[in-house]
């Protein structure tokens, strides 16, 4: 979920919060919400519904002077995506208005200790706490009463809260889920992520968990739940916005997809061009001296470290591990003596490998983030961070983040192995390559005529294997259609059962060494009426089915190899007329376990 808050007079607090959650649609655009305070009529006003925010801005487009103004754009965890559910949410009597990103785990204990009498609306978490701090109002004052109802709350919170007998304040409360509050001389701006700040805050500062936080247009003062108060440091805000305009393409997924060979580059200038030494030598020496190394990740950027895998163990000759965060949190394996640990994450703001890093920082050991987002929780917690310079990635579906993440793994590796192969002109093949692709490529077609079921395969080996459950992720995601990765030995083994006439079966073949092996599997499935096509980097007889893509280094090859297949995706959900930058029930950045 995205929230959003603004106070202050000199700007219109609807707009503000309103373009802000258009701008965080990407954590979430299930419902959508708002709280204004409308100045000619002196009193707040609630407007909110299912659906994305565009219809809110319909919904106020006759509300004029606005002055303090709260949002929320929802992914929805506890309770269907109704109106009902969407928040804002507020107490019984409505005094209390609040915007809510996490998850209260307690919040049914809560609701039978102290709210047992009351009628509730939604059945959402948040109306409990909304509801919690107006009954401790009754003989405390609000700030009092908000602290009283934080400390009974387990779970994760970015909060935001109004008090509709004052029209001069905005409560934060903050523990797990991100939050951003941002100044300027014109009044004061709060977010879950910094890209709803821009344009209205030149500076800024990220709450530090268990913080409770007063904001008046003049003035924010920050305190820990003892009542203590916080020394606030501010920052300035260098992102560019423009980079998240969509241009001349159609969809801001295909633009990112033909980004690709320009993101290698710029990932060439900042780590191998330039004077600046983004690679400590400190980290080098972490890694170098670890006994093994532990990637965390969860979805695209897990394959990516699977990729990052076999380049630290090919290169650096350290054993690796690749664990699914949300597992790894909970379900530690056994580590070894010395383990060192790298968590990859687009957005730097997933909760799964929050919970991850917390735990690994309880234990004292040491740990770098890859990430696009360099502002981000975990870029700012770990001992290290390196960052992707993918730019904004706006669709939902990764494309060049993933890119960045393989190209930034094989830079680290091939730094610690005290440079054993050219990156520099390696890298940039590929970006060739991938250039020339796009440039050619008519994967529309293909994809209308060969993805005509409802579910699909892709097969591969070694590293492609890796690209096989990317490719077949990014498929599912944004085309819905029913798509498993394999390794392309195993499929044999049970699940070719489910190939039946025209399943569509894709090979990945970048590895020329054991490329017959993987040709003899997809025949075996052709064999069963499989509609198969193969991407690959050395043609044997150049068929209709067969795209084949320039030869790079075999280390780099998931890079090019997962770019048809991300364009297959692409064309597979724009022939089904889906929107594709936002499909159903995901979020770009998820910020609840
Ligand atoms: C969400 C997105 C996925 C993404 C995953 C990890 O589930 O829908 O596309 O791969 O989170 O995100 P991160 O920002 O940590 O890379």
């Amino acid at each position: 979920c995205g929230i959003v808050g603004y106070i202050g007079k000199n700007k219109d607090a609807k707009k503000v919060v309103l373009e802000g959650l258009k701008k965080l649609e990407y954590r979430g655009y299930d419902s959508a919400g708002i709280t204004v305070y409308n100045e000619e009529k002196s009193e707040y006003e609630i407007y909110k519904d299912f659906g994305r925010v565009q219809k809110i801005v319909d919904l106020t487009k006759d509300v004029a002077k606005t002055s303090v103004s709260i949002g929320h754009t929802r992914w929805a965890t506890h309770g269907k995506v109704t109106k009902d559910n969407a928040h804002p949410h507020y107490s019984d009597t409505k005094r209390f208005i609040i915007v809510h990103n996490g998850v209260i785990e307690n919040y049914e204990e809560l609701k039978n200790i102290y709210l047992k009498d009351l009628k509730f609306y939604s059945e959402t978490d948040t109306e409990v706490i909304a509801k919690l701090i107006e009954e401790f109002s009754k003989n405390r004052n609000t700030c009092d009463a908000i602290m009283d109802t934080l400390k009974l709350l387990k779970g994760s919170y970015a909060l935001l809260v109004i008090d509709t007998l004052d029209s001069d304040t905005i409560y934060v409360a903050k523990n797990k889920s991100p939050l951003v509050i941002g100044r300027s001389n014109e009044g004061v701006t709060i977010a879950s992520d910094l890209m709803a700040l821009v344009g209205y805050a030149n500076e800024f500062f990220s709450l530090p968990d268990h913080t409770f936080v007063v904001a008046n247009e003049n003035q924010v003062k920050m305190f820990n739940l003892n009542h203590e108060e916080q020394k606030v440091t501010y920052q300035e805000i260098d992102l560019d916005e423009s980079s998240a305009d969509m241009g001349e393409y159609q969809h801001y997924m295909l633009k990112e997809i033909y980004e690709q060979p320009s993101v290698i580059r710029r990932v060439i200038q900042n780590y191998l061009t330039d004077q600046k030494e983004i690679i400590k030598s400190e980290l080098i020496n972490e890694i170098k001296n670890s006994d093994r190394v532990y990637v965390l990740a969860a979805g695209t950027s897990m394959h990516a470290g699977y990729v990052g895998k076999a380049l630290i163990e090919e290169l650096v000759n350290i054993p690796v591990e690749v664990h699914i965060a949300s597992e790894f949190a909970y379900h530690m394996p056994l580590l070894t003596k010395n383990p060192f640990f790298i968590l990859v994450s687009q957005s730097g703001e997933t909760a799964d490998l929050r919970a991850c890093l917390l735990n690994i920082k309880n234990k004292g050991f040491k740990t770098l983030t890859i990430t696009n987002v360099k502002t981000s929780t975990l870029a700012r917690e770990a001992d290290f961070y390196l960052e992707l310079f993918a730019g904004p990635e706006i669709a939902v579906a990764s494309t060049k983040a993933y890119i960045a993440q393989i190209a930034v793994f094989a830079i680290l590796a091939n730094k610690i192995a005290l440079n054993s192969i050219d990156i520099k002109s390696e890298l940039n093949r590929v970006a060739v390559a991938i250039e020339i692709f796009l440039e050619n490529q008519e994967i529309s077609i293909l994809a209308h005529e060969k993805l005509t079921k409802q579910n699909c395969f892709y097969i591969g080996r070694g590293l492609d294997y890796y690209t096989s459950l990317e490719a077949a992720l990014k498929l599912k995601e944004i085309s819905y259609i029913q798509t498993e990765g394999f390794a392309a030995g195993e499929l044999k083994h049970g699940t070719i059962a489910l190939i039946e006439d025209k399943t569509p079966v894709i090979a990945l073949i970048s590895n020329k060494d054991i490329a017959l092996n993987t040709r003899s599997n997809l025949k075996e499935t052709n064999a069963r009426g499989a509609e198969t096509i193969i991407i690959t980097l050395e043609s044997l007889k150049h068929k209709d089915d067969e795209i084949v893509l320039n030869d790079v280094n075999s280390f780099l090859a998931p890079m090019l190899m997962v770019v048809p297949t991300q364009l297959l995706a692409y064309y597979a959900a724009l022939e089904r007329g889906l929107d594709i930058d936002k499909p159903r029930n995901l979020a770009k950045s998820v910020t609840v376990e």
